[in-house]
């Protein structure tokens, strides 16, 4: 049984897609373990309660120091043991001490096609503020691996979602989520649970 945290921030989608995949099935051999978030009164918070999930949260600016709230935040993982962390809809950069303490077993999603539209400063909403401004015609989402750079891991899956006229970034928002997001992350897990997928030399490598 694959012990999962799931890392979250805000609303939490990405989560219930994870839950929601384990109840009905479509995620096999997977627990989730916890629930952690940097951000106190989320709905994400919520929905780990909900399940039955114990729900942590580890908020930055409640330490004097950052190395402090990367320790409390190791020490929380390090307490839940997870064999595969899950970074979902979570918007803090993950320290190189974390990376190096879990490697290849750290996976995130992001709601562009990487390399467009990733890396610092991309985030959220923003990310789609970005594609419309662009112009692009296609966008979509991404799971990948998590090294020590920003959306520059190893990738895992993508999916492509089309851009419509009119959209609002609110809009195309939640069309990458409904028919990418919450279909990636679900299936990447169930993949690295069912051993489909690992990291290896910096690489996904997938056993077909
Ligand atoms: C989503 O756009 C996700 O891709 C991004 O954060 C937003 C909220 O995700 N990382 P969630 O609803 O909190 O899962």
């Amino acid at each position: 049984m694959l012990k999962i945290v799931v890392c979250v921030s805000g609303g939490g989608t990405n989560l219930q897609a994870i839950i929601d995949g384990i109840a009905n099935g479509s995620i096999t051999n997977t627990e989730i373990v916890g629930v952690i978030s940097n951000n106190h009164g989320v709905k994400s918070l919520d929905r780990a309660k909900a399940a039955g999930i114990p729900a942590f949260t580890i908020c930055p600016r409640e330490f004097s120091e950052r190395a402090d709230f990367h320790k409390a935040f190791l020490d929380k993982l390090a307490e839940l043991a997870p064999d595969l962390i899950v970074l979902a809809g979570f918007l803090v950069k993950i320290p190189e001490e974390m990376v190096s303490a879990y490697p290849g077993r750290i996976i995130n999603i992001h709601p562009s096609l990487i390399p467009s539209f990733c890396g610092v400063g991309y985030y959220g909403l923003r990310v789609h503020e970005r594609a419309l401004e662009r112009g692009v015609k296609v966008t979509g989402a991404t799971v990948h691996f998590v090294n020590e750079g920003m959306d520059e891991g190893p990738i895992i899956s993508q999916k492509a979602v089309n851009v419509l006229d009119g959209d609002t970034p609110e809009v195309l928002q939640r069309r990458v989520m409904e028919e990418a997001e919450w279909i990636l992350l679900p299936r990447a897990i169930d993949d690295y649970a069912n051993g489909r997928i690992r990291m290896e030399n910096g690489r996904c490598v997938r056993k077909v």
